[in-house]
């Protein structure tokens, strides 16, 4: 569990409370996220970063992201395997005595404690949360603002992030997800988990917490392109919700 780089920091920061040190300004944001998740009082721009452990509404109608996801895709998307995962999530917490006041983010950084119906289902469950949101009829197609600066700053332009992406998410074998995520350093990261598997779990190759997240499971996309994953991702781009990510970097920011 302490391989998690944020785990361990939160145990650091919330060392430091204890001992009235005070926090520094690189650490503070992911402390007070991973407190919020912990304590379950998040506030202001950390509430974006904090998942419950049931579905919440589609932000739209089934049919209102038609130019990129069809919509009878999105139906069984939310309606069948979305809530599948909740629906198992809900009983592996009440099985392995997860309190209820705590966050799904938690859970997930210490998820190598728990049995491999939480780890498929909270992972399920989380990232499918992130994904609805992360997505938009009005889509601007482009990051804007410090979020685009920085996407610039660490992958030279906004199309070589796009293509770096893209090739994370055509690349995974089998079933998974690509990622836009910040690392323990703050740093925007691209990578890829199996599975339904994050970068919030303790038990991920990668680790931080993720700002956007492609779904690139057969059932995300099978029904319109059949075998032609990079069609879904090239058309995916189009309904990304870009105001929702920098919403959540500016969270982890702080
Ligand atoms: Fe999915």
């Amino acid at each position: 569990m302490e391989n998690n780089p944020l785990h361990t920091r939160r145990n650091f920061i919330n060392t430091s409370l204890k001992a009235g040190v005070a926090l520094s300004v690189g650490s503070a944001a992911l402390g007070s996220f991973l407190s919020s998740c912990n304590n379950n009082t998040a506030g202001n721009n950390a509430a974006i970063l904090t998942t419950g452990f049931t579905q919440t509404p589609l932000p739209y109608a089934y049919n209102a992201l038609e130019k990129a996801i069809d919509s009878a895709t999105m139906e069984i998307h939310y309606t069948k395997h979305a809530a599948a995962y909740a629906k198992a999530l809900g009983e592996a917490v009440a099985s392995e005595g997860v309190d209820a006041k705590t966050s799904l983010e938690t859970v997930l950084s210490k998820v190598s404690k728990y049995s491999t119906k939480m780890r498929n289902n909270a992972g399920g469950h989380y990232n499918h949360e992130l994904f609805w949101k992360s997505l938009s009829p009005t889509g601007s197609g482009k990051a804007g603002g410090k979020l685009l600066t920085a996407i610039e700053q660490q992958f030279n332009s906004f199309d070589a992030f796009k293509n770096q992406l893209t090739d994370a998410g055509k690349n995974r074998f089998g079933s998974g997800w690509a990622w836009l995520y910040v690392d323990g350093s703050k740093e925007l990261k691209i990578g890829s988990t199996p599975n339904q598997d994050n970068p919030l779990m303790d038990a991920s190759e990668i680790k931080g917490v993720p700002l956007l997240g492609l779904d690139v499971w057969e059932h995300a996309y099978y029904l319109r392109y059949q075998n032609k994953r990079p069609d879904y991702i090239d058309a995916w781009w189009s309904v990304v919700n870009w105001d929702y990510v920098a919403e959540r970097y500016q969270a982890v920011l702080g």
